[in-house]
């Protein structure tokens, strides 16, 4: 089980400075894994506040390129020396306002692979997919699409992440068994790629409008290891909520 926050671009290093301290504070008891995934400028803040704790965290996004002339761009290997655990890869809101195809989601992918990193992968469908009834062929074909070439050598490597699109942000979240009959679609697929015994250990987390009120439903369900959360993870009361829950 991993529940995940992604800050996306909210709060600053000073703030995120109070706040992890907060939360290392306040932690309770896990059973399941705690990461939180600011913005890049944060990093070098979460490694200094949560060295040593059990929080992991990690990155949102990264570079396809191993190094050089690529002005803007964070590479992997930079992660990897900031004590990253994990980085989102494939976000909707990347593939939505950045163009990223599943080509180049698969390339960020291998970066971080290569760095020892283990890619949080985001898929997920539209409204008007949904409307349409082509929620699982959507999303498995991005599903594969992402995952060309990206061969993680244990399944704790990957971790995938199914956010529909109309659920992010939204306040309305899928439903615990439209969420779960995704995830067992995603989970298929991951067989006939990498053979069922990996596909079983691979964590499938669901995310868009997570709450403390609707989690505890969404974990219920047998195919769902965790949440990737937005807004719900900024404060700090409803993230320890959250992590209560796995
Ligand atoms: O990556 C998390 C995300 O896209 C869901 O956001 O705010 O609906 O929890 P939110």
């Amino acid at each position: 089980m991993l529940v995940a926050g992604n800050w996306k671009m909210h709060k600053v290093p000073s703030e995120a400075r109070v706040w992890l301290a907060e939360l290392k504070r306040l932690l309770p008891p896990l059973d399941s894994e705690a990461a939180v995934l600011p913005a890049f400028p944060m990093l070098p803040v979460a490694k200094e506040v949560l060295s040593g704790t059990p929080i992991a965290y990690g990155a949102q996004d990264v570079s396809p390129h191993r190094e050089g002339a690529y002005t803007g761009e964070v590479s992997a290997r930079m992660l990897a020396d900031l004590g990253c655990r994990y980085a989102i890869v494939g976000h909707s809101e990347r593939r939505r306002y950045h163009g990223e195809s599943d080509a180049l989601v698969a390339e960020k992918a291998k970066r971080l692979l290569e760095e020892g990193i283990t890619p949080i992968l985001c898929v997920g469908e539209p409204l008007e997919v949904r409307e349409r009834g082509e929620a699982v062929p959507y999303t498995l074909a991005q599903l594969l699409g992402s995952l060309k070439g990206v061969e993680p050598e244990s399944p704790d490597r990957l971790v995938i992440a199914y956010e529909p699109v109309w659920a992010i942000g939204t306040g309305k979240n899928a439903t615990p068994e439209d969420a779960e009959a995704m995830h067992q679609a995603i989970r298929q697929a991951l067989a006939e790629r990498y053979g069922e015994a990996f596909a079983s250990r691979v964590r499938v987390l669901y995310g868009g409008s997570v709450n403390p009120k609707n989690f505890a439903d969404l974990l219920s369900m047998p195919n769902v290891d965790g949440g990737l959360v937005g807004g719900a993870s900024l404060e700090l009361e409803s993230f320890l909520a959250l992590l209560r829950m796995a």
